[in-house]
């Protein structure tokens, strides 16, 4: 491995967690140099956490109160947050939206990944939506995370043609195959960056 430190991240998920556990295997396979010092999930059933405990990494549950207002849940976030030296917060799946403070709080160092080829279909049922348009390709991107929804400065992009006759169902997971490729890869770009002389 490298003599320079890894890039210090968190991971924040709300479900099945593949993406969070496509970056544990580039971590393992040194692929990545980078070190998740947690898991946040907004959902305490969230399968993720099991990778993240498989792992041995640290995970925390931080699930809305009823009406919270998002300025309140993006608050307690942050005290978890600033409990680590972070270089990177990366969203993998997270379902909640972020507020102007949190955002403001965590300048151009919040990264997400999202199921279509931005700036086209931003929102959700991305596969549905793309299918229906008779697009010809589709994919996946690595995004800075700004107050615009979906819409930050492209790290970086994969993309596939559709085939013939697919369904959303199949569509998803060749995105989601890609979405694993990509998003280690642009996370050792910037740590390659950020060492470039
Ligand atoms: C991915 O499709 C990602 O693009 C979107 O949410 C999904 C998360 O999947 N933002 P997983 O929890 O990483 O399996």
């Amino acid at each position: 491995m490298s003599a320079f430190p890894p890039l210090a991240i968190a991971i924040l998920i709300s479900g099945k967690g593949s993406n969070l556990l496509a970056i544990i295997k580039a971590i393992e396979a040194k692929q990545l140099n980078a070190n998740i010092l947690c898991v946040i999930s907004n959902k305490s059933n969230a399968l993720g956490l099991e990778h993240a405990k498989r792992s041995h990494i640290i995970t925390h549950v931080l699930e809305a109160e009823k009406n919270e207002p998002r300025e309140i849940y993006d608050q307690r976030l942050i005290k978890i947050l600033d409990k680590y030296t972070l270089d990177y917060v990366i969203l993998a799946g997270f379902m909640r939206i972020l507020g102007h403070k949190f955002i403001q709080h965590y300048n151009n160092r919040i990264l997400n990944i999202h199921p279509s080829l931005l700036p086209h279909y931003p929102g959700l049922n991305t596969h549905e939506r793309v299918l229906l348009a008779g697009e010809k390709e589709h994919g996946c991107t690595v995004h800075c995370v700004t107050e615009e929804v979906d819409a930050g400065p492209i790290l970086g992009q994969a993309r596939l043609a559709i085939e013939p006759g697919e369904t959303p169902e199949h569509l998803q997971q060749r995105v989601h195959r890609l979405e694993h490729n990509l998003y280690p890869r642009v996370l050792q770009q910037l740590w390659r960056q950020r060492y470039a002389t």
